[in-house]
């Protein structure tokens, strides 16, 4: 059974959908189709062309590096299988994650990602050693399977270019370090959570959650965090002006 792969390309600034006809193997998934066109990068027009760039690391959904559009959803390429995608019709399509650079055909730049968690400050300062409460760690161990995909930035309807949302997975971590037993920034974590690009800025539209392939609890990490972020404020502006008087 043959099916067409649809990339989006760019090339000179333009972009542009290439075509490339698959014969399907059993058990397949999208990584592997794209390494078949790496080995042979012929389009349906018979053109040779360049490769198709992408990008993977652990091809078990634990690194983030293969996310992207499959037919429109953002979702990991390493364990998408292609199956599914040609059941009711043959061709599928890929593309980069709008809400990040584009590098190169489908690699986009997710330094964004990490600098957001530097603002959040998402990690521990020491290595001492102390007990965690099992329901305190069984409950950050959840947040802490964030891979950092970009999955939640791209399903968010309020985290765009004009909005300054630092986005669901940031907020999670913040979450994670503030609870965690060893953390001591939290005043770094919490003025990130109340600024402008802070928490308030999520509309409740919940796709995060819907679509993290990691299942983590984004919502809940959101009201949680909201409500923790009120306190911090009015807390901070009582000290203000206790300090004024
Ligand atoms: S919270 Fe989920 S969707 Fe968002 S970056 Fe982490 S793993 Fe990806
Ligand atoms: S290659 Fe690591 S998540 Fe897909």
């Amino acid at each position: 059974m043959k099916y067409i792969l649809k990339i989006l390309r760019e090339e000179n600034k333009k972009s542009f959908f290439e075509e490339f006809e698959l014969e399907y193997i059993e058990g397949s998934n999208i990584i592997s189709a794209l390494l078949e066109i790496q080995k042979n990068p012929i389009n349906t027009k018979n053109g040779k062309v360049l490769p198709v760039s992408f990008e993977a690391g652990c091809l078990e959904e634990v690194c983030g590096a293969c996310s992207m559009l499959i037919n429109s959803i953002p979702m990991q390429a390493c364990t998408t299988l292609i199956k599914p995608l040609i059941k009711n019709k043959n061709f599928i399509t890929l593309a980069p994650l709008s809400k990040f650079d584009v590098l190169k055909d489908l690699v986009v730049d997710r330094s964004k990602i990490f600098d957001q968690l530097k603002k959040v400050h998402a990690w521990i300062d020491d290595g001492e050693n102390k007990k965690i409460d099992p329901k305190i760690r069984d409950e950050l161990y959840e947040l802490s399977k964030c891979m950092s995909c970009g999955v939640c930035m791209e399903a968010c309807p309020n985290y765009n270019e004009r909005n300054d949302f630092i986005g669901p997975a940031a907020v999670s971590q913040a979450k994670l370090f503030i609870k965690h037993p060893l953390s001591k920034n939290n005043n770094k974590r919490m003025n990130e959570m109340v600024s402008k690009e802070g928490v308030f800025n999520c509309g409740n539209s919940q796709n995060c959650k819907k679509m993290c392939p990691k299942n983590i609890p984004l919502t809940e990490s959101i009201v949680e965090m909201q409500k923790a972020s009120n306190k911090y404020f009015f807390k901070k502006i009582f000290a203000k002006f206790f300090r004024k008087n």
